[in-house]
């Protein structure tokens, strides 16, 4: 935390994004809450604005899968706030009937986000460094026979954030990836009626659900701990645990550097 901690938080009109951005705002950070749903996003950032004050968050509407969308929400967030030093990947689907839409919104959203949050925070572009967290989930390390085109999507979040996450970029830029990796959290996205898996609903019934302002307290460990490329499990039995695939693999690191 600095004396002035900027954030982007995607898909914070509720659920864990909403519940990521009180605990930042909590911390002193000043938020600029995005996300596709215009309406509910603003009326959310007013809320705030009674609570934490008019100056400390704004809206930025912002569907992810478009590059220009984001753009436009970074220089929004400079414009406003002067700087921005932390960007959350949050806004996520479930909707296996649609992997083309699944993949836009889950991989390219954050691939965009990672690219813009190294270009606006970089020391190489000019910034001062900051800190990228995507949310992935433990699906990322599992695989789930209902889900395979959501578990792809956060299986490459893990890959995206290690690899970002790697000494190279931070060295560099001064910018530090990590990922939050949720087990079931109680929001909506498995209860949207479009986007619906069957027999999924049988599936949460038996797990136990996390409060999103519980999985929220990950991001603040992420800043805290300030591992490049930790992937931090977030789950009721076992609370918050970096876990790790590279002491398996030491054999076969891939050393390629960016040209
Ligand atoms: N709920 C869970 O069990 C669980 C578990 C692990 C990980 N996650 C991840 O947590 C993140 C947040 O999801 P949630 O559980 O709060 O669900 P949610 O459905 O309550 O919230 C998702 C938010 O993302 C927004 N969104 C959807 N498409 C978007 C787009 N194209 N651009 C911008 N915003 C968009 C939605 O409007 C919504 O506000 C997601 O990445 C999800 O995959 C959720």
């Amino acid at each position: 935390m600095t004396d002035n901690s900027v954030a982007i938080v995607t898909g914070a009109a509720q659920g864990l994004g909403a519940a990521i951005t009180r605990a930042l705002l909590r911390q002193g950070y000043k938020v600029c809450v995005t996300d596709v749903q215009e309406t509910k996003g603003k009326s959310f950032v007013q809320e705030l604005q009674k609570e934490f004050g008019p100056g400390a968050v704004i809206f930025s509407l912002c569907d992810v899968t478009k590059e220009e969308d984001l753009k436009r929400t970074f220089d929004l967030t400079v414009g406003t706030f002067k700087t921005v030093n932390l960007l959350v990947n949050n806004a996520g689907i479930v909707w296996e009937q649609n992997p083309r839409k699944t993949i836009d919104v889950n991989l390219m959203g954050p691939i965009f986000g990672c690219q813009l949050a190294l270009k606006y925070m970089g020391k190489t572009n000019g910034g001062k460094g900051g800190v990228v967290i995507n949310i992935a989930s433990t699906g990322g390390f599992l695989p789930a026979a209902a889900l395979p085109c959501y578990h792809a999507s956060k299986h490459a979040i893990i890959g995206l954030t290690r690899s970002y996450g790697l000494p190279y970029h931070l060295e560099r830029d001064g910018v530090l990836f990590g990922a939050v990796c949720p087990h079931f959290i109680d929001t909506d996205i498995l209860r949207n009626p479009k986007t619906l898996v069957e027999g999924l609903d049988v599936v949460t019934n038996n797990q136990s659900m996390m409060s999103p302002d519980y999985v929220a307290q990950g991001v603040l460990k992420i800043l805290e701990d300030r591992i490049s490329g930790g992937t931090l499990v977030v789950s009721k039995e076992k609370g918050y645990q970096y876990i790790g695939t590279q002491k398996e693999l030491d054999d076969f690191t891939c050393t390629v550097k960016p040209l």
